[in-house]
């Protein structure tokens, strides 16, 4: 089936596109570019790669695409660890709070070159600001249930101790505790929302990355994980305007933080296997 649009005027026959196509694709007839019958999996490369912007991919046409070939690709990989290695999680921020103009920012720089299976992109996000005390409420009252019902340690095994954890639950559930253990000062955070967790979690790492390069910092809130593995629908009653057949995945609490680090915080060894 038929799933570009090739311009039979500005086509030169080069064959640059039946060259990196995926799905073998493409093949050159008469000196032109043209489809065979075979699954394109509208990963667009052909129109990435072609010097006369000749193809189209035809589902995607009105998506923007933009030039890269001019800019100067000059960070070293040692730059790019160097800046990994002073990215801290944050927990606790200054006051000044992170503006809709700044927001918008980070999430279209950091997602601007996201890709996805047959790129249909069906990740989408969520500032969470105003509704931050009542997302609070909301995921705190679902994580009760869920530990009332025993469902919560199941998911965790033993890496938390039951009765600790729910010790310091109630405790600052009933406002014995006199800290937030679970958004500490967060009050604003981004929710990413989509059909699979690893488009989400491929989004939400582009994110994390963009903030440190923006002055923010944030953490991911595990809580949230795991109330939306175990209630994923409850967790989408949250966010009405969301399309409900998504679920939520993660949720990043940011601000400007408060904390200059000193050094890294101990990690185990990335296990490699080589075969
Ligand atoms: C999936 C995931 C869930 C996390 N959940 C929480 C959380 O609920 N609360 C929290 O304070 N930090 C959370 N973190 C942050 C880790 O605790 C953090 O990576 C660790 O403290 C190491 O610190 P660093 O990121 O500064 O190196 C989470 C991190 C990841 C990747
Ligand atoms: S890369 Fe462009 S110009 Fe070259 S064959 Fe393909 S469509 Fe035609
Ligand atoms: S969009 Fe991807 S799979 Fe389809 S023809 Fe172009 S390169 Fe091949």
């Amino acid at each position: 089936m038929k799933k570009l649009l090739i311009s039979q005027d500005k086509c030169i026959g080069c064959g640059i596109c039946v060259s990196v196509c995926p799905a073998y694709h493409l093949t050159i007839k008469e000196k032109k570019s043209v489809e065979e019958d075979s699954l394109c999996i509208q990963c667009g490369q052909c129109q990435a790669v072609c010097p006369k912007e000749a193809i189209t991919v035809e589902r995607l046409a009105s998506s923007p695409v933009i030039p890269t070939k001019d800019i100067n690709h000059n960070i070293t990989p040692e730059q790019l660890k160097d800046f990994y290695l002073t990215r801290r999680s944050s927990r606790f921020y200054n006051d000044k709070n992170i503006s809709k103009e700044t927001f918008d920012k980070l999430i279209k720089y950091a997602t601007i070159n996201d890709g996805s299976y047959f790129n249909i992109q069906t990740t989408e996000y969520a500032v969470i600001d105003e509704r931050f005390q009542e997302f609070k409420k909301h995921l705190l009252y679902v994580l009760k249930d869920e530990i009332d019902k025993d469902r919560y340690m199941d998911l965790h095994g033993d890496q938390v101790n039951k009765n600790d954890f729910v010790r310091y639950f109630n405790m600052y559930m009933n406002g014995e505790f006199p800290k937030d253990p679970f958004f500490h000062e967060g009050r604003q955070a981004i929710a990413v929302f989509s059909k699979h967790p690893v488009d989400a979690a491929y989004g939400m790492t582009h994110i994390e990355s963009m903030a440190h390069a923006m002055g923010l910092g944030g953490f991911w809130l595990g809580y949230a994980i795991t109330a939306s593995e175990l209630e994923p629908e409850k967790m989408m009653d949250f966010f009405p305007e969301i399309d409900q057949t998504k679920r939520m995945y993660a949720i990043f609490v940011l601000g400007y933080p408060k904390t200059n680090y000193l050094r890294t915080t101990p990690k185990a060894e990335t296990k490699i296997t080589y075969m």
